[in-house]
């Protein structure tokens, strides 16, 4: 490991034997691709319709981020439901809330017969600081209007004063990967197949390609959280953020959902006898200066912490105009489907896309299907597409132009990475604990942006898309499939 951030809490529960991957030649009547919340799901909801599905993940089942988040399914979410009427109007608002309420009652309903330490709690969406107030009062406001049984209170079950509040009982606390090793033991069996190690190189057609094997399916689901395939023009239209979390022991950490408006944002929820604690969120690529510490410290003022046992880190896309886009891949394909853009609530929006792709993969009509669709145009979300867009350019232009950190490695400190202009490229070259320079070439190997150093965990993240890769130039993160180059550092 290269990143600075520790396994997730959830991670631990893995387990240490991996399904076989796939090898040779087979035929499904539909090939998901990506095991996490929303793969599996959607293969589970097919298998019952009687499909043999295969799930085809390029590393552990739920290692994704479902594996790395703070596991509250709910349909209270922060004030996702005034931006959403901001943007596209109450009908829209009231199809997210109705669409949600379904996918919590539809996770407590899968998660029967799996032991998955599930627990109901109130969410709650709160003002941590008094300009946070008007925010709060708004989305109870829409909360109301899309139906949603919310109440304002005061009283919620955090160890400081909150300003306003609102609450939505009956919510979901899980323990993720559980519940998606659950789904993909239903999966596994019966003529279906969960394979684990098995990257998809490729699509063409109606034949889905990994390095040992080939799989032909009627349908395809590209369920890898950030659309792969090059094409349906993704890329300028979802933006990544990255956000950070802790698991500490404390005395008495607090059960409810919460998440508070403003910017930092305090989510916290709780584990058995540790207290959850996310945030420091901000686009891939920029950096916040030490966020762990930062949540450290918070987490410290506020509860009586015994210990620091987890720090973790993920990233999730939203698009320009905040609705998840679930549908065909490209613009009347009937062959392949994708769902992604859940800004960071994909536990329930992921469930929720797993119902709608299940209808679309078997042609039932869903009445949702055209709210949600990749294809949708939001005339009201155009100046935050040409924003975007116009930032993605200025980093392509602005950074190569920029200068160099250095002319040479040698007074580089452990643990630090610096920029070496390298005739007309760039080297990013960082220095590890043992003194050792690991030089890669800094030009991202998706479109060709240049890589940032992210201290916070030691790896190298790319501002337009957010790809990111490991001190040695290794894809951690999509949509770059290709390794940034080694270069000699100096
Ligand atoms: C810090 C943080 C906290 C969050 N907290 C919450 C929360 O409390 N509640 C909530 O609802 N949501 C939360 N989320 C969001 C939620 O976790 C995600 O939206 C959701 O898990 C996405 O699910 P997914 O199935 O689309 O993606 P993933 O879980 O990432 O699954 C995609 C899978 O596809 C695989 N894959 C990728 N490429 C390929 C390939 N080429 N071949 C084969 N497999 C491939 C990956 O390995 C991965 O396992 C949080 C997000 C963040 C960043
Ligand atoms: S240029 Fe697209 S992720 Fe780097």
């Amino acid at each position: 490991m290269t990143t600075t951030a520790d396994q997730s809490l959830w991670l631990a529960a893995l387990p240490a034997q991996s399904r076989p991957p796939l090898v040779g030649e087979h035929a499904f009547d539909v090939a998901v691709v990506g095991g996490g919340i929303t793969g599996l799901t959607t293969a589970l909801l097919l298998k019952r319709r009687g499909l043999r599905v295969v799930v085809l993940e390029a590393g552990r089942v739920a290692s994704g981020v479902s594996g790395n988040n703070t596991a509250k399914v709910t349909a209270l979410q922060s004030t996702v439901y005034s931006q959403i009427r901001g943007r596209h109007g109450l009908a829209a608002a009231t199809d997210y809330a109705t669409a949600s309420v379904a996918a919590v009652a539809q996770v407590a309903a899968l998660a029967k017969g799996i032991d998955c330490d599930l627990r109901r709690s109130p969410a709650v969406t709160y003002a941590f600081t008094e300009s946070e107030v008007r925010d709060v009062d708004n989305e109870l406001i829409v909360a109301r209007q899309v139906g949603l049984p919310v109440r304002a209170t005061k009283n919620v079950d955090l160890p400081f004063e909150v300003h306003a509040a609102i609450r939505l009982d009956d919510q979901i606390a899980l323990h993720p990967v559980k519940y998606l090793q659950g789904l993909a033991d239903q999966v596994d069996g019966d003529g279906s197949r969960v394979c684990e190690h098995s990257r998809v190189l490729d699509v063409s057609g109606h034949r889905v390609s990994t390095s040992d094997g080939h799989v032909d399916a009627a349908k395809i689901v590209m369920a890898t959280h950030y659309p792969t395939l090059d094409r349906g023009l993704y890329f300028p239209r979802l933006e990544l953020t990255r956000a950070y979390c802790v698991a500490a022991r404390v005395s008495t950490p607090t059960q409810a959902l919460a998440i508070s408006t403003g910017s930092p944002s305090w989510s916290i929820s709780a584990h058995e006898d540790k207290l959850i604690l996310a945030g420091q969120s901000h686009p891939t690529g920029k950096t916040v200066v030490e966020p762990f510490r930062r949540l450290e410290d918070f987490a410290r003022e506020h509860w009586q912490v015994e210990e620091i046992t987890h720090r973790w880190s993920a990233q999730d896309p939203t698009a320009y105009d905040h609705l998840p886009m679930i549908g065909s891949y490209t613009p009347g394909n009937t062959a392949v489907y994708t769902a992604t853009g859940y800004m960071k609530w994909g536990l329930t929006s992921g469930t929720f896309a797993a119902s709608l792709l299940a209808d679309l993969v078997t042609d039932k009509p869903n009445e949702m299907a055209e709210r949600f669709s990749p294809h949708r145009v939001s005339l009201k979300s155009l100046h935050a597409l040409v924003r975007k867009n116009a930032e993605v350019a200025a980093e392509m232009v602005g950074d190569r132009i920029a200068p160099a950190d250095a002319t040479s490695s040698e007074n580089l400190l452990p643990g630090h990475a610096h920029v070496i202009r390298d005739g007309l490229g760039k080297t990013g070259v960082y220095r590890d604990e043992a003194g050792q320079l690991h030089g890669v070439s800094m030009r991202c190997t998706h479109l060709g942006c240049l890589v940032r150093f992210n201290a916070a965990e030691r790896s190298w993240d790319c501002p337009c898309h957010g790809s990111r890769f490991d001190v040695d130039g290794e894809v951690l993160e999509g949509p770059a499939t290709r390794p940034l180059p080694r270069k000699e550092p100096r």
